[in-house]
């Protein structure tokens, strides 16, 4: 069963913090366990500062980075090099910054048509499997949630096929402007995580995370609600302006 656990916190700084405090823990755990971690990042804004926090001491140093296997829940289609990618974002704010080892780097490679880009990363999780999985297990999955309830590269309206059957698919979607040619990871892959974080702030996210965490079961419009981890935990760290809405009717309900 999903173990679910929100934190609400009155500073996006306070709340990357804890996000890299959660972070560093549940690596170094995994690291002592099973010899190495296995983590997916997420693109957006939300995440840039916990990125660089993670970039500087204590984290840069105590944290076994050389043991760490790194993936993307998802990618807009643009080469490394454009202001638009997730994992230039997560080059320059992080691993720039780390000792970092280049073959533990699954990046999508966002310059290849999208179904290629696809098929190579599904290629890269077969060959990553864990003995009892055929796509690593991730110990993180980092996720955020847009103010159209979609996570990754999951939008809402409708559910792809693909999402049943491949660990990765090729989706068209737009979202504030961003690329919208899009290869993301599906539920195949984050439902078997054992750490599931999302970062979630800002008012104009309030509403849709109170319907996300608390409204009727609806993962075609809410696709945050298509992430339940079969055998893992669902972490959320949200700011008190997007926790607005779901606390006011957590404490009506008291
Ligand atoms: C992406 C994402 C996406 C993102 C949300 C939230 O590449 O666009 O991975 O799912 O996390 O859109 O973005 P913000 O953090 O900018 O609100």
């Amino acid at each position: 069963m999903t173990e679910r656990a929100v934190h609400v916190f009155s500073s996006s700084a306070d709340l990357a913090q804890a996000a890299a405090a959660y972070i560093a823990e549940a690596v170094t755990q995994a690291v002592q366990s099973r010899g190495k971690a296995t983590v997916a990042l997420s693109g957006g804004s939300t995440p840039v500062s916990l990125y660089q926090l993670l970039a500087r001491p204590p984290y840069q140093t105590v944290i076994p980075w050389d043991a760490v296997h790194f993936y993307w829940g998802d990618e807009r289609c643009v080469p490394p090099d454009h202001p638009e990618s997730n994992f230039g974002q997560v080059k320059q704010a992080l691993l720039d910054h780390i000792p970092v080892q280049e073959e533990r780097i699954h990046r999508i490679i966002g310059e290849l048509e999208p179904a290629d880009a696809a098929s190579n990363y599904i290629r890269t999780l077969s060959e990553n499997g864990d003995n009892d999985n055929p796509w690593p297990r991730l110990d993180i999955t980092l996720l955020g949630m847009g103010a159209d309830g979609h996570t990754a590269s999951l939008f809402p309206g409708s559910i792809n096929p693909g999402e049943k059957i491949f660990p990765a698919i090729a989706v068209t979607a737009n979202y504030m402007g961003r690329p919208a040619s899009r290869v993301t990871l599906t539920p195949l892959v984050f439902n078997t995580s054992r750490n599931i974080i999302f970062l979630v702030t800002g008012q104009d996210k309030a509403q849709v995370l109170s319907t996300a965490l608390d409204g009727p079961h609806n993962p075609v419009n809410f696709p945050v609600q298509r992430i339940q981890p079969a055998d893992g935990k669902v972490i959320w760290f949200i700011d008190s302006m997007a926790a607005k809405i779901f606390m006011k009717e957590s404490n009506d309900n008291d």
